[in-house]
């Protein structure tokens, strides 16, 4: 099945409203431990989250790591929007949200100590657009996790995965996630696009429809 590609930002309000409210409990909690499986339990250095949303993963990590500052950076002033509305339920773990769109936007930090990012490589009409903005934002030593979906063999089976997995979502967030396993990549792609780009980093499947791809950089 080819790529269909889906729109790159999100920012409709009642699509952010619906990805905002919806139960990502077990996948959030996932990339924390894939993370923390990396980069260890006492991080305190300078991360910095791409393509953000409405900052769950955010928070999950600043609780995690209360040494530690977090830039984190979404194109969509809606999903901001939402992140910063329920800041104040988060204050304990504060996040420096910015608004702006890989790969222009002008980050506060010259290089982060930690780059992570789940579910926007999909997103990307370029997915060169993330790991450019990687090196762009890195030091030698610099972590990187990355979290995204796969593209499925078959429609059929992104189909059956929306079924499983979302039958109890809002239509438009089984919408979205259908679309958007149509717009993710296939392992074999993701290794390509790491050469290009000349990281050296290790891509694996951690579910039926998850790559972890974690490395350091060189
Ligand atoms: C599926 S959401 C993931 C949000 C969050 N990381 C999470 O795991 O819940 C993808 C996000 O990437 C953002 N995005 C897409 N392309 C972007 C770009 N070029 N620059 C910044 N953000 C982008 C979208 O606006 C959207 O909020």
């Amino acid at each position: 099945m080819i790529r269909q590609q889906e729109p790159e930002l999100m920012e409709d309000p009642e699509q952010v409203l619906a990805y905002a409210e919806a139960d990502f409990e077990i996948p959030h909690n996932h990339f924390i431990q894939h993370l923390k499986a990396f980069v260890g339990n006492d991080f305190k250095g300078i991360a910095l989250d791409l393509g953000c949303g409405n900052g769950d993963i955010s928070w999950r990590f600043a609780s995690a790591y209360p040494a530690s500052r977090l830039d984190a950076v979404d194109g969509s002033a809606v999903m901001l929007d939402y992140a910063k509305s329920v800041a104040p339920i988060h204050k304990a773990a504060p996040v420096n949200f910015i608004h702006g769109r890989l790969p222009v936007v002008i980050l506060p930090q010259p290089h982060y100590d930690i780059i992570f990012s789940n579910s926007l490589l999909h997103h990307l009409p370029d997915p060169q657009t993330l790991w450019q903005t990687l090196k762009r934002y890195s030091k030698k030593g610099t972590q990187c996790v990355i979290m995204d979906l796969l593209r499925p063999i078959s429609i059929a089976t992104a189909q059956d995965m929306v079924t499983a997995y979302a039958s109890n979502e809002p239509d438009i967030l089984q919408h979205d996630f259908y679309h958007s396993l149509l717009a993710a990549f296939r392992i074999e792609e993701i290794t390509e696009q790491l050469a290009d780009a000349e990281l050296p980093f290790n891509v694996v499947q951690i579910s039926d429809r998850h790559v972890l791809i974690t490395g350091t950089m060189p």
